[in-house]
């Protein structure tokens, strides 16, 4: 058994910098009558403004852990506690709310829509929380050039890199402003300069307070992290905290 899961959760410590809190999290995926245990039991806690790496084998249970505090997906066990609220809990519209509002994903494909502009992309997390359009086309200007997309506005994905289309993403991730970002392999696809290109951007965000979980098999990538988790077979294997490379 891990050092990390044989230790009891402290039920005194103060949760309350903590944005995310797994107990106990389960995740056995059926296939017909097999049952596959992707996660056994993960407890974790990320506190507000880490910058966390999760990183591990594939099929270790990175992705599920992700999706489970995205709420994207149920667990079969154990809670998800986000920003002090048990997910569970809550109706399909809170769910939706919580993703949309305090929530942003990124993926290692971008899912940018195709005939889309980057502007109109970044936009597109606006339309759906009601943002006017004048208000949310100055909100994705500003999220481009913070991202170092000034200029770039117009450009269909295909006009644009790998790692500028990946920036997009970002972008339209923070448009309602999450307070948590989380991010799966966002660099997987990305040549090593577009991934550190990325790298600095989320190093950014991280330092303006957003809280930041991020997969990655890149461990050339993880010098801005100040605690990386190491998943082997659904659990937390070992936890590092680094002192931060500003
Ligand atoms: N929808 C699903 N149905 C059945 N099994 C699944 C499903 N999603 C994932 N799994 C299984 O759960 C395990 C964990 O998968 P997961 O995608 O979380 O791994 P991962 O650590 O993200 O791997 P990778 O590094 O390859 O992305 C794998 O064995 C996978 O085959
Ligand atoms: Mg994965």
């Amino acid at each position: 058994m891990s050092v990390a899961q044989s230790q009891p959760i402290e039920k005194e410590k103060d949760l309350s910098d903590c944005v995310i809190v797994a107990i106990e999290l389960w995740k056995i995926y059926r296939l017909g009558k097999v049952e596959y245990p992707a996660l056994r039991g993960i407890n974790m806690q990320i506190r507000r403004g880490e910058f966390v790496a999760v990183v591990g084998p594939s099929g270790s249970g990175k992705s599920t852990l992700l999706n489970l505090f995205g709420a994207l997906d149920r667990p079969t066990r154990g809670k998800v506690i986000i920003d002090g609220v048990e997910i569970s809990s809550l109706r399909s519209d809170q769910l939706a709310e919580l993703r949309n509002k305090k929530l942003g994903f990124v993926f290692q494909t971008f899912n940018l829509i195709p005939y889309m502009s980057a502007i109109d992309n970044v936009e597109v997390p606006m339309v759906a929380s009601g943002v006017s359009p004048r208000v949310r086309r100055a909100r994705a200007m500003e999220l481009l050039a913070i991202v170092g997309l000034k200029g770039f506005e117009k450009n269909r994905p295909n006009e644009l890199s790998g790692g500028q289309q990946q920036r997009v993403a970002i972008a339209r991730a923070l448009a309602n402003d999450p307070q948590i970002l989380l991010a799966d392999e966002p660099t997987g696809n990305l040549d090593s300069k577009s991934a550190a290109e990325v790298i600095e951007v989320l190093h950014n965000l991280n330092k303006k307070g957003v809280t930041i979980i991020m997969v990655t098999h890149n461990l050339n990538l993880i010098r801005h992290c100040h605690r990386v988790l190491w998943m082997k077979d659904g659990l937390v294997e070992k936890e590092v905290e680094q002192s931060v490379t500003e």
